[in-house]
């Protein structure tokens, strides 16, 4: 059998003419292809303002700072996600307070939020995991009871939708990932969108150094020295990414159609098999399917099958990560749903390119061997 990947970028010939654009320009740095990029998004998403950055970590250290998130301090994130989630708010000196999710949707379960607000939560951060919005109505209705500040992180979710809102432009905040398994890819990168005009100047101050250019403080009549006036962080992302970014959003939504109908085909293949659950969509929701991730009966040793598919040339892998679990957190909390789909998830082969009858052949090799992954 031929090696079939769990995912795979799709490229051609016009990422390769919008770099060789931006080379031939000669500015390769911040310019004029990250700001049709980040118009493009903006303007895909329905959001006021973009902010691309070097990748969705920073787009997420930012988007706390920017929600006034400090030492000492609060926020509320969705357990089961990649850690960068957690991480972001370390960044800050502030604590992660993991809050456990809704076991069929892998979403932050909106009823576990409130017990856990403290004088000393600033905001949540709900992960549209693998590609499937939050419950955003619940969850913003609490946040405006608290006075917390809302940022979705949306790395895996592009182009998704919550009743008709994108995801990213429904809280206060969204952070998107260009990173090689998302949606669409730059290889590295992320952007950072709002509709709040103030936070949108802070961010995009704070990814450049906390630098006040000479152009925005004296108009571009006169040539001034640019002043630094607070510690920022150089989170720009490059012309060169833009231009293969500019290049994949074109395609966005051929991808995302191509996907979910790869989708439906999972799932009527996994309906024959005994031992593995297709995962659950929320009629609320469009999902993009960043990630296929299947459930396994909890007798199967997830690792094992992994393992043995991975022999058979087939590249599997495990959804994401219970947060509360990892040692940097050290965290008090436990949260049972998130440990159980961290154990029993399965994320299976979803690309562009994939075709039905690879698909067909990993659902055969699953059925035939799936009961000795005791
Ligand atoms: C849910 C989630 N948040 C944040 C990140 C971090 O994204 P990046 O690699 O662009 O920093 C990832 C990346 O895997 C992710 O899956």
């Amino acid at each position: 059998m031929k090696e079939i990947p769990l995912t795979k970028p799709y490229f051609d010939n016009d990422e390769i003419k919008e770099i060789k654009d931006v080379l031939d320009s000669g500015w390769v740095t911040q310019g004029p292809k990250v700001k049709e990029f980040e118009e493009g998004v903006a303007r895909k998403i329905r959001s006021k303002h973009a902010i691309a950055v070097t990748n969705c970590t920073a787009a997420l250290h930012l988007a706390l700072l920017c929600s006034g998130v400090s030492s000492g301090d609060e926020v509320l994130v969705a357990d089961y996600t990649f850690p960068a989630t957690g991480h972001a708010v370390l960044y800050c000196g502030a604590k992660p307070i993991f809050v456990d999710i809704d076991p069929d949707s892998y979403n932050i379960n909106p009823e576990k939020i409130e017990a856990l607000i403290t004088d000393r939560t600033r905001a949540i951060i709900p992960v549209h995991t693998f590609g499937q919005p939050a419950r955003m109505d619940e969850i913003l209705k609490i946040a405006r009871n608290h006075s917390l500040s809302v940022i979705e992180d949306a790395a895996c979710a592009l182009g998704a939708q919550y009743k008709g809102k994108y995801a990213g432009a429904i809280g206060d905040i969204g952070c998107f990932s260009f990173h090689a398994r998302k949606g669409i890819t730059t290889g590295e990168g992320g952007m950072l969108v709002t509709n709040n005009d103030e936070i949108a100047a802070k961010a995009r101050h704070l990814s450049m150094f906390g630098m006040k250019s000479a152009w925005e403080r004296e108009g571009k009549a006169r040539f001034s020295v640019p002043e630094f006036i607070d510690v920022g962080y150089n989170y720009k992302m490059s012309d060169i990414t833009a231009a293969v970014g500019v290049a994949q959003l074109r395609r966005l939504d051929q991808i995302i159609d191509r996907k979910r109908t790869l989708a439906q085909h999972w799932d009527t293949r996994l309906d024959e098999i005994e031992g593995i659950d297709k995962p659950y969509i929320d009629p609320d929701t469009i999902s993009i399917y960043q990630s296929y991730v299947a459930l396994l009966n909890p007798t199967i040793d997830r690792n094992k099958m992994i393992q043995d598919l991975l022999s058979r040339g087939i590249q599997t892998q495990i959804g994401t990560y219970a947060s509360h679990m990892q040692p940097v957190y050290h965290a008090p909390q436990t949260c049972p749903c998130s440990q159980d789909v961290f154990h029993r998830a399965i994320s299976l082969p979803m690309y562009f390119t994939l075709q039905e009858t690879v698909i067909d052949e990993v659902a055969e090799t699953i059925q035939q061997t799936i009961g000795g992954y005791k």
